[in-house]
């Protein structure tokens, strides 16, 4: 069957489509309910199967004839190692760590938060967990104690999981000093705190609860899977909403693994035996999908990168691991290759190493600006794959089925809908657009396997953040229109939510931070275009009557206050004093228009604006701080 075909298919008979793929793991209780509502009216799958995803990573494999195969390769040029995890191994420290856990009385249904770099730990803490029906929430290490505090207390672990340190190309980040910050500030206390230490007694260990990852490993017993439903959860990640509170997405364990393992040879076109590298970070859902679960439980060898595409040490990096580790398909962010691209634009590193296995490239996390496609596939002459999905969906929505039917990419494009994925565009009143309308982005319901079944804690956050304006539909928060072709084009949010360097990020929540300052009356966090992270924040404020301070100085307390509050990621750097903020008749703040005046994209001037001679002032005053492409 050609990609249409099994597309079609996929939509039209959904329970027999999933109810196949899930027969392609092996479950402790085969499903007979393949689809259902919850008590809340939530659309669940599998939801009588009974499976454990750990044993499906490991155990699995090795019944299968897997253990001396190698699981994971950890590179790290930023330690100058290179370290192999057989099956084996990692079936056995995970055993081991799931059993130390199990002695602080760690059950099915806890909590585990863990902040850790990209180390082989961290997926043995995440694996460990879900062997025992523990659910892990991973926070990523660039976020500020306030950040991980807030997550604390909405996922009120009982133990929190991290490292000694992490390391930035040549900065070391004190991640002990961080968690215990984020303790001190969080309202839930978790009862441990254990600590991988990357050198021997690098941090003292001796505050209540502390333990070391390594002892607490050694003296465990090893754990046996826990049996779990197909609906218990798996793990909680946190993403950015529009308000400073993050949206706790909750993932299943049947639905995840079935879509998991679907995805592994029918969009990536990967068998067992290959080795695939998810060049992210384990605190996204890239890191928790295909750098750990989604390889495993297909029987890969996965890659855990701790470095950068540049830097470390130079932009040939990703090309040398590529080469040393016999990669055959690599997926990361746009901005990473626009950083290799910024380093070497002729591509003289890549040529210095045989790529000769390497098949494709997968990029998302953004979309793909056509000169970074352009450039990238010139250079590479193999498929470069745009794919779009988000921390809700936890796989694919969008791409080029490659292990179907490798169907033309388009520049700019994010593909065609993923098997499973009945995707549209509405306007704002509800109506399906015709090809070549910008609208919003919606899935029908039922979203396939894989995807939220709700948010932590949080039914009502989820139904109206989700379900409630398009009754019958999954609003993605994302723009955008279709070709004539059926080929998506995702222009970005349509919400407060921007994307820097393939983080997303909440502009909301900085606003909120930035209004805190003393002198602030009001103002605008916009995400402005930026040529190597995409987008990045910037603020307008609106001093209060009477207040006094230098712009200089005003700009450099938020950038601090911005650093310390959400973390370096958010690459904030700069405030603007402005008179007035422009405004509809209703008081809405136009944010797309400040945008479009500092990226120098034309604009219609809407009839509702309060003043459109505002527009002139803030382009004045972008002009004079040089803020934004329009006035480099
Ligand atoms: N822990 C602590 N700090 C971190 C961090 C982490 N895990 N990740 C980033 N930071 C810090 C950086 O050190 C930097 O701090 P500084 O302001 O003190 O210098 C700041 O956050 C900004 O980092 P970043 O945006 O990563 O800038 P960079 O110049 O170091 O690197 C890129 C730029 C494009 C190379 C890098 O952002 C990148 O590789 N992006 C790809 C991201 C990705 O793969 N996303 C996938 C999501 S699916
Ligand atoms: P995250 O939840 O962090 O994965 O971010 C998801 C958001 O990133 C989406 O809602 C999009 O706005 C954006 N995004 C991810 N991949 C793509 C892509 N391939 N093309 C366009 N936007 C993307």
């Amino acid at each position: 069957m050609n990609y249409k075909e099994i597309y079609q298919y996929s939509i039209n008979e959904k329970e027999k489509f999933w109810a196949e793929q899930a027969r392609q793991l092996k479950w402790f209780k085969e499903p007979s309910n393949i689809l259902s509502k919850d008590e809340r009216g939530f659309d669940r799958w599998f939801a009588d199967g009974e499976m454990n995803t750990c044993y499906l990573c490991l155990d699995h494999q090795i019944e299968q004839g897997r253990g001396d195969q190698t699981a994971l390769i950890y590179d790290s040029p930023v330690t100058g190692t290179v370290k192999k995890y057989s099956y084996y191994d990692l079936r056995d420290a995970v055993a081991k760590l799931a059993g130390g856990l199990q002695s602080l009385e760690v059950t099915k249904g806890d909590t585990v938060v863990i902040y850790m770099p990209v180390i082989p730990e961290a997926a043995i803490a995440m694996l460990a967990c879900a062997r025992i029906g523990a659910i892990h929430s991973v926070v990523f290490g660039g976020f500020a104690p306030h950040e991980l505090s807030v997550r604390i207390d909405d996922a009120q672990p009982k133990l929190i999981i991290s490292a000694s340190y992490g390391i930035e190309v040549d900065k070391v980040i004190p991640y002990k000093q961080l968690v215990d910050d984020a303790i001190k500030r969080s309202k839930h206390k978790p009862a441990y705190k254990i600590f991988f230490q990357r050198k021997q007694d690098y941090d003292v260990l001796n505050g209540r609860g502390e333990l070391d990852f390594s002892r607490l490993l050694e003296n465990g017993a090893a754990a046996d899977c826990v049996p779990l439903l197909s609906t218990d959860p798996l793990y909680i990640i946190y993403t950015s909403g529009t308000t400073a509170k993050p949206k706790g997405v909750v993932r299943d364990n049947g639905g995840y693994a079935t879509a998991l393992k679907f995805s592994m040879k029918s969009f990536y076109n990967i068998d067992p035996g290959d080795v695939f590298w998810a060049a992210s970070d384990i605190g996204w859902t890239v890191g928790h999908s295909y750098m750990i679960y989604g390889p495993l439980l297909h029987g890969c060898t996965s890659i855990m990168y701790e470095g950068k595409p540049v830097k470390t040490p130079d932009a040939g990096a990703y090309w040398r691991v590529i080469e040393q580790h016999k990669v055959k398909a690599l997926f990361t962010a746009p901005t990473a290759i626009r950083a290799i691209k910024k380093e070497d634009p002729k591509g003289r590193l890549l040529k210095q190493y045989d790529l000769s296995h390497f098949q494709t490239l997968f990029l998302a996390g953004e979309r793909c600006d056509p000169p970074t496609y352009h450039w990238i596939n010139d250079l590479l002459q193999r498929p470069i794959i745009d794919h779009w999905w988000q921390t809700e969906s936890g796989w694919p929505m969008l791409g080029i089925m490659r292990g179907i039917e490798l169907l033309p990419p388009k520049a700019g494009s994010a593909g065609l809908p993923v098997c499973g994925y009945d995707i549209g565009i509405f306007s704002e009143d509800g109506t399906m657009l015709d090809a070549n309308k910008e609208g919003s982005v919606v899935v029908q319901l039922p979203m396939p396997p894989g995807c939220l079944p709700t948010l932590w804690k949080n039914d009502e956050r989820f139904r109206k953040g989700y379900l409630e304006k398009y009754p019958g539909y999954y609003l993605t928060g994302d723009g955008g229109h279709k070709d004539n072709d059926g080929y998506f084009f995702i222009m970005g949010r349509i919400d407060d939510v921007i994307n820097v360097a393939g983080h997303r990020l909440s502009t909301g929540e900085m606003e909120e931070l930035v209004a805190m300052h003393d002198v602030v009356a009001e103002c605008a966090v916009v995400g402005i275009s930026d040529e190597l992270r995409g987008q990045r924040p910037v603020a307008l404020v609106l001093l209060k009557d009477g207040a006094a301070i230098e712009e200089e100085r005003l700009e450099e307390e938020l950038v601090t206050l911005i650093r310390e509050r959400i973390g370096p990621i958010a690459y904030f750097k700069n405030a603007t004093i402005v008179k007035r903020l422009p405004k509809t008749r209703s008081g809405k703040i136009l944010r797309k228009i400040i945008c479009n005046i500092a990226d120098g994209v034309e604009y219609a001037i809407p009839s509702t604006i309060d003043d459109p001679l505002i527009l002139t002032e803030i382009s004045e005053r972008l002009k004079e701080r040089k803020i934004g492409m329009a006035f480099q």
